[in-house]
């Protein structure tokens, strides 16, 4: 199996890196920098490459993945985060995230379509802030949105290859997280019907069966413990 990665030099993406390797997939990871992703992959055990590419350098996507050869498992994670609230409204940094989520993630799958086939399968990361926005969600909350109605337009237009995408809630373990003063996740703790926050390992289970699920089309799974209850 041929597995791409399109942010996987950290966090959850990593997790998927390592996890797609140690099911024997051969794995293509992409960060920004051509020499950090071939140090990631040096990190993980298994038969895993390093490429480089920017979503927000959408022209140069294609030619950056040029040498991919065949894709049977393709997961776009990537993200640069932004602060944004409508009162203090930074249009470059809107415009900046917006573009590498929804034009940066379609062209890479635009790119590699040609070298996916039937059994093929594609999992885009949205998330939760689509509707439970927080203070300076606004571009956040816009692009993962947004992604719900990419993933249903490529299922379509992609068909059979299946296309769905996972929509995780706060991930305590993961370093955007995890490194955030004591006390600051307690309140969505609280408020989390499990009692604790979803994990990396909750979130690579639900890309696996995302991926591997052959019913499973137009998907937008909520990973979160059940937020939208309380
Ligand atoms: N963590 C959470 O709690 C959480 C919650 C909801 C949704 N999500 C979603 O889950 C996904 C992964 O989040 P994460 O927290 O694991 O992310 P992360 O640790 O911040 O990793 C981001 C990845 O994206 C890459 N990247 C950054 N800017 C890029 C660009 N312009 N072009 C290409 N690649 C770029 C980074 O690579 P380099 O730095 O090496 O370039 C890195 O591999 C994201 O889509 C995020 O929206 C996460």
């Amino acid at each position: 199996m041929r597995t791409v990665v399109i942010g996987g030099t950290s966090g959850i993406g990593l997790e998927v890196v390592r996890a797609r390797a140690a099911r024997g997939d051969d794995v293509t990871l992409t960060g920004r920098d051509a020499e950090r992703a071939a140090s990631v992959a040096e990190t993980v055990d298994g038969s895993v490459s390093g490429l480089a590419l920017d979503l927000n350098d959408t022209h140069g996507l294609a030619d950056a993945l040029a040498g991919v050869e065949k894709v049977d498992r393709l997961v776009v994670a990537a993200i640069e985060r932004d602060q944004n609230s409508v009162a203090d409204y930074d249009v470059d940094r809107a415009t900046r995230l917006a573009v590498l989520k929804l034009v940066g993630y379609t062209e890479v799958v635009h790119a590699l379509l040609p070298r996916m086939d039937e059994e093929s399968s594609v999992v885009l990361f949205g998330g939760r802030a689509k509707d439970r926005p927080y203070p300076g969600s606004v571009t956040v909350s816009t692009v993962n949105g947004g992604i719900v109605g990419l993933i249903n337009a490529l299922a379509l237009e992609m068909a059979p290859i299946r296309v769905n995408a996972l929509h995780p809630g706060i991930v305590g373990d993961s370093p955007f997280w995890s490194g955030k003063p004591a006390g600051v996740l307690d309140g969505y703790v609280s408020r989390t019907p499990i009692r604790r926050l979803a994990t990396m390992q909750d979130i690579v289970e639900a890309v696996d069966f995302l991926l591997e699920n052959r019913g499973v089309n137009a998907t937008n799974l909520n990973v979160d413990g059940g937020w939208l209850v309380t």
